[in-house]
């Protein structure tokens, strides 16, 4: 198990280099020009009609602890969606940051607490990208696991955005604190745990 967090760690540095100027942003860098390969295969019978998808509806953006859900309805003939956020009101898809994902939700990750996120969604496929939907805003909660993960935890398992550890409860923490050596050293607070796991599950 500590093995497979090496190349973990080695990740993280270059996820780094790529999303630097982003910050909080949970996923890849820029939301232009990175369509996949895997949406290349899906946007295939798209392309014979030749048009570009209409805006995303139902757009729900929900804030949690150091994250945000953004979900929306399937869009006829699209590929994939491209997020864009941002924590100024009226960000475009020009001001704001891209974030590439191939379903129907998203949740981003690493996010500041008490913040306000607004969010825009476009549909694409190989004839272009849809206008924007309605700008949708959430606030994260108040709770901030961020910062004691950042000095606690980050150090072994990676920046909270790209953790493997997730979805572990309190109860299964305190284990790993008690029984892996190399954490037995770090002192943290109930208070701190609860933080943590809190901004670690990403099941909802
Ligand atoms: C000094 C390095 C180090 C630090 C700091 C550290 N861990 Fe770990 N942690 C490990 C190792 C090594 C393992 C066992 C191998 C594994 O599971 O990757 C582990 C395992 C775990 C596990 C159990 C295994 C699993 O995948 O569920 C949890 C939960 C966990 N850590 C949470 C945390 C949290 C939360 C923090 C911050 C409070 C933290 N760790 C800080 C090294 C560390």
């Amino acid at each position: 198990m500590h093995i497979r967090n090496l190349p973990c760690l080695a990740a993280s540095l270059i996820t780094v280099t790529l999303i630097g100027l982003s910050g909080c942003g949970g996923g890849s860098s820029s939301g232009t020009a990175t369509t996949t390969t895997a949406a290349d295969a899906a946007v295939s019978s798209a392309q014979t009609t030749g048009t570009v998808p209409t805006s995303p509806t139902d757009v729900v953006a929900v804030g949690g602890t150091n994250k945000a859900t953004i979900s929306w309805s399937a869009v006829n003939g699209a590929a994939s969606y491209t997020i864009y956020w941002s924590t100024a009101a009226g960000g475009t898809t020009t001001t704001g940051t891209g974030v590439v994902s191939a379903t129907t939700s998203y949740i981003q990750r690493g996010l500041l607490p008490a913040t306000r996120y607004y969010y825009l969604v476009t549909a694409r496929n190989n004839s272009g990208e849809s206008a924007a939907s309605g700008e949708i805003a959430t606030t994260t909660a108040l709770l901030d696991g961020a910062t004691p993960y950042a000095t606690y935890c980050a150090t072994c398992h990676g920046r909270l955005e790209i953790s493997l550890v997730t979805n572990r409860g309190i109860a299964e923490i305190k284990a790993a604190l008690q029984n892996i050596s190399s954490m037995s050293g770090l002192v943290v607070t109930d208070a701190q745990i609860s933080a943590i796991s809190a901004a670690l599950m990403f099941n909802n």
